[in-house]
């Protein structure tokens, strides 16, 4: 029951009818006995800086955040996290005498890599060169990855990137285009992560990038495309005897991460995955 002692979580985007995170958190919540509630918030451009001071003065705990704010929230919190600085994304901030911005997005991926595969001094490929492949680039550097390549169709952006990773890192990076260059890098990869959108629902038959004829078996291959729960790229790697890493892993993790964050608590991985699968209608692939 929510009383006037209940804590308050939530989201903020534009549109945030459709997130997923108001059914993991509160499922979470319900399991530990918390009294803490998580909702949706849907905040316009524009009004982000409002929503912050309004959520900072109305005791609000803990806020995701989610498209179009993950960048332009960070002028209007107090103190913004060493990777989520150089990540220059916010999607998660915690309230506590003002504003601390994270972002858990890189810090997810990494996590659900490392259920089959640790990342340190590992050569990973990273296709795509937005915003998922930039929290996820930098954070899997800061975990100690030997080798990172971004791949993209607009190889200028995959440079740009390669370039901010350089600069704030000690780190060997480099870019690469989508075709012959890729596949090259792949064959001595550890870690092949797709950031991009393709095969994503409704779009699901497109052709994946990498096909398994150049993956190889010692290969990890991760989508962060989460519906379907199987994408294409994933049936390319487990054709070529790849371990793979569905998307819902990271969307799992990288809750989980943000719960820690506001509760200092471990959230139940299980109670996060079950109430996602639900949503995502997919019970029966548990
Ligand atoms: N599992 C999770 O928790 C999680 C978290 C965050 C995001 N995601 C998913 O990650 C995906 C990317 O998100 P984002 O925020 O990084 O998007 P974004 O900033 O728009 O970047 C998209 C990237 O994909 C590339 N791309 C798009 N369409 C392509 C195509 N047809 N062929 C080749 N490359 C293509 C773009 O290349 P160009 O530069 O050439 O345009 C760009 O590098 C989305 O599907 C999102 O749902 C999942």
């Amino acid at each position: 029951m929510i009383t006037g002692r209940t804590n308050v979580f939530g989201i903020m985007g534009d549109p945030v009818e459709h997130s997923l995170s108001p059914p993991m958190h509160n499922a979470a919540f319900k399991k530990l006995g918390m009294d803490s509630v998580y909702v949706p918030f849907h905040v316009k451009k524009g009004e982000i800086g409002a929503a912050i001071q309004g959520a900072l003065v109305m005791g609000v705990k803990g806020l995701n955040v989610t498209i179009p704010h993950k960048t332009s929230v960070m002028e209007h919190l107090d103190e913004i996290d060493h990777a989520a600085e150089l990540i220059g994304a916010v999607n998660t901030v915690k309230f506590n005498n003002g504003a601390r911005g994270y972002n858990t997005d890189g810090l997810g991926a990494v996590r659900a890599i490392e259920e089959v595969t640790p990342v340190k001094n590992k050569k990973v490929v990273i296709l795509g060169a937005g915003g998922a492949a930039r929290a996820v680039s930098f954070q899997i550097l800061l975990e100690g990855a030997g080798e990172v390549v971004i791949a993209n169709r607009t190889v200028e952006k995959a440079k740009s990137l390669r370039n901010d990773l350089v600069s704030n890192l000690d780190a060997s990076v480099k870019a690469s285009d989508l075709d012959l260059e890729v596949i090259g890098e792949i064959q001595d990869a550890d870690i092949l992560i797709n950031t991009t959108p393709i095969g994503m629902y409704p779009n699901i038959d497109d052709e994946p990038i990498i096909n398994a004829d150049v993956m190889h078996e010692d290969l990890v291959v991760n989508d962060i495309v989460y519906n379907p729960f199987e994408t294409g790229l994933l049936k390319e790697a487990k054709k070529a005897g790849a371990k793979v890493v569905p998307g819902t892993r990271m969307l799992i993790y990288q809750g989980v991460e943000a719960f820690k964050i506001w509760t200092g608590v471990e959230a139940p991985v299980d109670i996060f995955e079950k109430a996602l699968m639900k949503e995502l209608g997919l019970g029966e692939e548990l």
